[in-house]
């Protein structure tokens, strides 16, 4: 029931007004599912590649589409994901692109959840899934590459931990938003927005972290529920090979400093989360900070795992991080991304799903992240692309 007869690939915008693959999966029984990939700014130099969106699509129909037509099915999702991986040929996607690849992954899975009848979590996740729900970060201030003449640290989010439910998680992270844009008003600080929909003010990291604080504490009063904060600091993105330390503006952190200045960090602002907090390349480094800090936060690796099981896998060797974000277009498949998933959870690591900087209407992630049963979503806070992933997960919880 669920064969595939046709794989449609087309151009689409993304967030950022960039061309993005377009997936559209159809069956045998009529069974039809359609998917986006999303695109990273900040990306780790270990991601799948992602291709221009045309050339990953030329090659898609070429390599991939004649091995999934008329030979796969939808609703086995890891026949596809095999499929695609077997008409690539690389280990990165290099060939179809990860972008062309996750698009057809994605899509096929929602064809199959499609023909079965099913929501897409449940399809994804079995029966007893659906129950638990994550909790929203939603980044509410940022910088770093998300925008220009901002915060050095890529991204202040705001962790509703004591929200009683997704939809006034949801509500709470809007309100921190909502309350920072009212601290900088007062503060007679002008500012736009970054690629994420965080405000993107010209102040420094210092006074990032006192509005943050200020903003939490102000919303949690309100909802009467206990809101914290955490970061995306994008390492890789602070470290300088040629400085050897952490650049922040005209200051460099070498790496101890930088480990006892997150460390302190975590601390001071009793920190719920602190994503790549260190180089994509610095395993001992993580490892170090996750001893001193990793009891009280979630030390969260992205560039560092880039949602693959062989870095992950150094990662539980070494002791370095106790988290791993997950975004199904760093490692090209959502079998790719579930292993990753898996693996995690046997460690003891908390998994995180995520969006990307560019992001598209997508809701798949939100299925994936209530499929795993994940404890955190990463999806913004505001703005239609992040919305409808935060909409698509308050409808999930009203069974709707
Ligand atoms: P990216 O940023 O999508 O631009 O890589 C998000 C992140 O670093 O988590
Ligand atoms: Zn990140």
């Amino acid at each position: 029931m669920t064969l595939v007869t046709d794989v449609a690939l087309r151009r689409v915008l993304d967030s950022r007004g960039n061309a993005t693959v377009e997936a559209d999966v159809h069956t045998e029984s009529g069974g039809f599912g359609r998917a986006k990939a999303p695109s990273g700014a900040s990306t780790g130099e270990y991601e799948a590649i992602e291709l221009p969106a045309s050339e990953a699509i030329a090659s898609a129909r070429e390599e991939a589409v004649p091995r999934l037509v008329g030979e796969v099915y939808a609703g086995d999702q890891r026949e596809v994901d095999a499929a695609l991986h077997a008409a690539d040929g690389t280990d990165d996607f290099s060939q179809i692109g990860a972008n062309s690849a996750v698009a057809i992954s994605m899509a096929a899975a929602k064809a199959g959840a499609d023909v079965a009848g099913l929501p897409l979590f449940q399809h994804l996740g079995g029966t007893f899934r659906g129950n638990t729900f994550p909790t929203p970060l939603g980044n509410a201030i940022g910088g770093g590459e998300h925008a220009a003449d901002a915060t050095d640290i890529q991204e202040f989010l705001a962790a509703p931990v004591g929200a009683p439910s997704v939809e006034e998680a949801v509500f709470a992270n809007a309100a921190v938003h909502g309350e920072v844009a009212d601290i900088l008003d007062d503060r007679g600080v002008p500012c736009g927005k970054g690629d994420e929909g965080a405000w993107a003010p010209s102040i420094d990291d210092a006074a990032a972290f006192e509005i943050m604080a200020e903003a939490v504490e102000t919303v949690g009063d309100d909802v009467g529920f206990e809101i914290r904060f955490g970061l995306d600091m994008a390492g890789a993105e602070l470290y300088d090979d040629e400085e050897d330390g952490y650049v922040y503006g005209e200051r460099v952190r070498d790496t101890e400093e930088q480990i006892e200045y997150v460390a302190d960090l975590v601390d001071e602002y009793d920190l719920v989360y602190v994503e790549d907090p260190l180089d994509e390349n610095d395993y001992e480094a993580f490892a170090d900070l996750t001893d001193r800090v990793g009891d009280r936060t979630l030390v969260c690796g992205d560039d560092l795992f880039v949602t693959n099981v062989e870095r992950l896998e150094t990662g539980i060797e070494e002791g370095a991080a106790n988290s791993i974000l997950v975004k199904p277009n760093q490692i090209g498949t959502l079998s790719d991304a579930v292993d990753a998933v898996e693996l995690a959870v046997e460690n003891g690591y908390d998994q995180v799903i995520s969006h990307r900087s560019g992001e598209t209407e997508d809701t798949t992630i939100a299925h994936l992240a209530v499929a795993t049963d994940a404890p955190y979503i990463k999806t913004g806070a505001v703005g239609g692309e992040r919305t409808a992933k935060l909409n698509e997960l308050i409808r999930i919880e009203h069974n709707a």
